[in-house]
């Protein structure tokens, strides 16, 4: 399917594809991915001489960002905003309540600076577009761009000029309810997404976009138990090789922001940790925009045990590098008289407030505090139809089909009656997603409106839940039977509700809630056909349902268009090639499960003394990388440009992929690579490059995929990033399990020298 490509989006994905620049790079390589200065010349005037201006109060309400309420500043908060005493608000939105919350700052404050006005733009302002793990099992980073750069035109229509997304964090344990807002388990693949939806949302921060963040500002994914908000403790190697690359590479695509996470790392709660914040982020990494906290996460260092008081916490936060102070009001309300009393220098406050002032100017907000936000422009570009296609589109896209048991799907015979079925098919809340800002669910088409529409005239699509999502009573059994029965085709749609995920949302099991999988059992004996839809924001361990439902469909929570998209895929319109962007565990005990792993000293095996369960095999259910298609491809003839390279060269690896089916299809096909042996253990596979494909039936094509040093490279002993000599292998295939192999060395010189 045809998706809006955005020009210059191939450039900037060809500069951020590594995980770090190898050491043999020459310093101008690394020059050119800096981030451009915050400000200009003359904006540096204007901040200066503001700064000069203002009072210490004046200051610090510039690193006071302040919730709305409903929506709308609140009364008690503008008036703080006209004593200067706030530099920005959250989740203040809609043209109406913007343009008064900016009329005061620059009309009835002293100094008349502009607001920063952020807002959770997750995936979709009023446009709700899949969530993120769903865009990320498109593998289009592409489409990630389009859909962020839309959202961000109907949040700049309603006055937000400043997004939390996107959320980057890589998410090994699905029990954690925010591995629904991120991309999934893999650093590559998470830093195209990351860098795309940077690019998407701001473009050159020109009309109709926003401010990106980054965050959570790191490891928010590696709680302990998935639990959110929960320790973390994880080794510099680990957080380098996975946690930091979607951050380093946001950081490379000129990131206005970046939001600190709310967990510490081995001892140190992010939002003090001056290691990270300053000497990573801002030393070695060249970031020169706004470092913001999480909500009241400042005030929270004292709960972390790390401060003994709130203004202890404020200084800790500030001195670590946190800029901006968000909802604890801790900035505000203490660090005054930290500066009085010589305990805090006046210099560090300055450095954060030209850093908010310097965000406010890259927006143009000095120039324009409104930037086109107006009721009309609202009407204008809100739900606008072309909008409504390009999340139909992408939730097309992002559904991945898990099983199809002789060809089930698509629907393509003659059919009379579709029973659909289940608690989800005809929910309008829940395929939001649990974070979906201004989107409300009067805008969404179900499953079952999307299916009716497809059947049309002359056939019966008939409706019943048959239980509730998480209740324990089989009551509804009985009618959902009843139509199962005499139905052609069962479209079972089971899952999750969108508060089940998201945060706060942690999960100790990974089962379909409630009586769910038994009313799967029984509409399967009914001996009609059953496809499963599954609706849910982390990978589900389902083995009875893999392994009884003939076919199933992971459709994540696909936003506004979930009924168009799924009836798309489920009658042929288009074969689905979606691939997960996580690995599937068989049961929660195999957390944390993920394809990238080390080899071990015992891999496991047949004999007891190795690495495994006694209970479980040590795959998973689906593996990384899986997706089927209504087609079905054939790769042959990998080739290497290259057997031997030095350590600075780039290897090209071509293969040949034919569509042997009867169906048009796009395959993603990916490239995993393997070092056979390394200065530290190396991961058995990693994904190294990966590229879409559409092909007609019966096409063959050749694809070439680049491996550059930053893709070879790995964190050697001394956390030195270099392409080590030895041998490495090449997998490409269509996921992380099978594939053609392929091999080459590097030499630690040239070859011929
Ligand atoms: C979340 C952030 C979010 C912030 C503001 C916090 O609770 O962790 O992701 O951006 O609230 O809404």
């Amino acid at each position: 399917m045809a998706l809006p490509r955005i020009a210059w989006l191939p450039a900037v994905l060809g500069l951020l594809t590594g995980l770090d620049t190898p050491r043999s790079h020459p310093p101008a390589t690394r020059r050119a991915h800096a981030t451009r200065p915050a400000t200009q010349v003359p904006e540096a005037r204007l901040i200066d001489s503001l700064l000069a201006r203002m009072t210490l109060e004046e200051k610090l309400g510039q690193l006071n960002l302040v919730a709305g309420v409903s929506d709308t500043a609140a009364t008690a908060d503008l008036a703080l905003v006209r004593q200067g005493r706030v530099g920005g608000f959250l989740s203040v939105f809609g043209a109406g309540a913007t343009r008064t919350a900016q009329r005061v700052a620059v009309e009835q404050s002293r100094l008349g600076i502009p607001l920063l006005l952020g807002y959770d733009v997750i995936h979709g302002f009023r446009t709700i577009f899949p969530i993120p793990l769903a865009e990320a099992s498109t593998w289009d980073p592409a489409a990630a761009a389009a859909t962020a750069r839309t959202a961000a035109r109907e949040a700049a229509a309603a006055g937000v000029n400043w997004t939390f997304a996107p959320m980057v964090d890589i998410a090994r344990d699905p029990r954690w309810g925010r591995i629904a807002e991120g991309s999934g388990e893999d650093p590559y693949l998470g830093s195209l997404f990351a860098a795309a939806r940077v690019q998407g949302f701001q473009a050159e921060l020109g009309s109709g976009t926003v401010l990106a963040t980054v965050k959570h500002f790191a490891a928010y994914g590696a709680a302990e138990g998935g639990r959110d908000y929960n320790t973390v403790d994880l080794s510099e190697r680990t957080l380098r090789e996975i946690y930091l690359p979607p951050f380093r590479t946001a950081v490379r695509a000129g990131v206005g922001s970046v939001m600190t996470s709310f967990n510490e790392i081995g001892g140190i709660p992010s939002t003090a940790n001056g290691w990270l914040l300053t000497n990573l982020l801002r030393g070695e990494w060249g970031f020169r925009g706004l470092v913001v906290s999480d909500w009241t996460a400042v005030a929270e260092l004292e709960q972390h045990g790390v401060a003994g008081s709130r203004a202890a916490a404020g200084a800790l936060a500030l001195e670590a590098g946190v800029d901006m102070d968000m909802q604890s009001r801790s900035y505000l309300e203490t660090l005054p008289a930290l500066v009085r009393a010589g305990r805090l220098r006046e210099a560090m406050v300055d450095e954060a407030v030209r850093r908010v002032l310097g965000a406010k100017a890259r927006l143009g907000l000095f120039a324009d505090p409104y930037r086109g936000a107006s009721p009309d422009a609202e009407r204008a570009i809100l739900l606008a139809p072309a909008t409504r296609q390009l999340a139909r589109d992408v939730a097309v896209e992002a559904i991945v089909l898990l099983k199809n048991d002789r060809d089930l799907l698509p629907l393509t015979g003659k059919l009379r009656t579709v029973a659909v079925l289940g608690p989800l098919a005809e929910s309008k809340e829940d395929p939001l997603g649990p974070w979906h800002g201004a989107g409300r669910a009067q805008d969404v088409v179900t499953v079952l409106r999307g299916i009716q529409e497809r059947m049309g005239p002359g056939t019966s699509v008939r409706y019943a839940a048959g239980c509730d999502i998480a209740g324990t009573s089989t009551a509804g059994f009985a009618a959902a039977v009843a139509l199962a029965r005499a139905a052609d085709v069962a479209v079972l749609v089971l899952g999750e509700a969108a508060e089940m995920s998201g945060e706060a949302a942690s999960r100790s099991t990974l089962d379909l809630p409630g009586v769910q999988e038994q009313l799967l059992e029984a509409v399967g004996a009914t001996g009609t056909p059953v496809v499963l839809g599954l609706m849910n924001g982390r990978p589900l361990a389902l083995p009875w349902a893999a392994e009884h439902a003939p076919a199933i469909l992971e459709t994540w929570f696909l936003g506004v268009e979930t009924g168009h998209g799924v009836a798309d895929v489920l009658f042929g319109d288009v074969s689905p090639s979606g691939k997960l962007p996580v690995t599937v565990p068989r049961s929660v005990g195999q957390v944390p499960i993920y394809y990238n792993h080390k080899n071990s000293g015992r891999p496991p095996g047949s004999e007891k003394w190795t690495s495994k369960y006694l209970d479980l095999p040590a795959t998973p259910l689906y593996p990384f990388g899986w997706g089927l298609s209504y087609t079905r491809f054939r790769y042959s003839n990998l080739r290497l440009s290259a057997a031997r390279l030095g350590p600075a060269d780039t290897l090209r690896v071509q293969v040949t992929v034919t569509n042997t089916g009867a169906r048009a299809a796009t395959e993603i096909v990916q490239l995993y690579l393997r070092q056979d042996v390394g200065s530290v253990t190396p991961a058995v596979r990693r994904l190294a490059g990966f590229r879409r494909l559409a092909l007609a039936p019966g096409e063959g094509r050749s694809v070439e995929l680049v491996l550059a040093p930053e893709q070879l490279g790995v964190y050697g002993r001394d956390m030195t990033f270099a392409v080590e000599p030895g041998t490495y292998h090449v997998f490409v295939g269509p996921n992380s399990v099978e594939g053609l192999e392929g091999r080459f060395e590097i030499s630690a010189t040239p070859p011929g020298d």
